[in-house]
């Protein structure tokens, strides 16, 4: 391909649980579709609570358990984001409320809902953060993989 990278952000509340998950394996699906060199990823968050930590270590076990390499982490979304990425994904309502909320006034991304992308119309991803389990996080990444999919097969209609 010819010309600018695709640029695609994937946004959750703290940038600890979903988001990384998303960036993981968005990033990983166009590694293995060998478009990885189209593509920039990043995630970020909506608060401030957790910049500059790793993920949660139950979304990290679940990427490691799929082979999703990791090394991120946590920061919080700048107005600059919203002039740079082409696509900035949400994971639930409040995010894009908060998205739409912080978006400069004629900016350049996209805001959508990453769910919008699952072909089983699972739409919202849950916030799995105050789980006592890790049953969210690997649900969180297989609505990840679906939805990484659909919204690669949307672009090409
Ligand atoms: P995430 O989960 O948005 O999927 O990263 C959360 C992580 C931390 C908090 C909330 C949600 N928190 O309130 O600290």
């Amino acid at each position: 391909m010819s010309g600018e990278k695709k640029k695609a952000l994937f946004i959750c509340l703290g940038n600890i649980c979903r988001s990384p998950i998303a960036e993981g394996v968005f990033q990983k699906t166009v590694n293995d579709m060998k478009l990885g060199d189209q593509w920039e990823i990043d995630s970020a968050a909506i608060g401030g609570w957790h910049v500059g930590n790793p993920p949660d270590w139950r979304a990290l076990d679940t990427m490691k358990k799929h082979d999703v390499p990791y090394n991120n982490h946590a920061r919080q979304i700048t107005t600059e984001d919203f002039n740079h990425y082409d696509f900035i994904f949400g994971m639930d309502e409040a995010n894009m409320k908060d998205l739409s909320k912080r978006a400069p006034k004629g900016s350049k991304a996209k805001l959508l809902l990453f769910g919008d992308f699952d072909p089983q119309g699972d739409r919202i991803i849950r916030d799995p953060y105050y789980d006592s389990d890790a049953v969210g996080f690997e649900k969180c990444y297989q609505q990840s993989l679906r939805c990484s999919k659909g919204f690669l097969e949307s672009l090409q209609k």
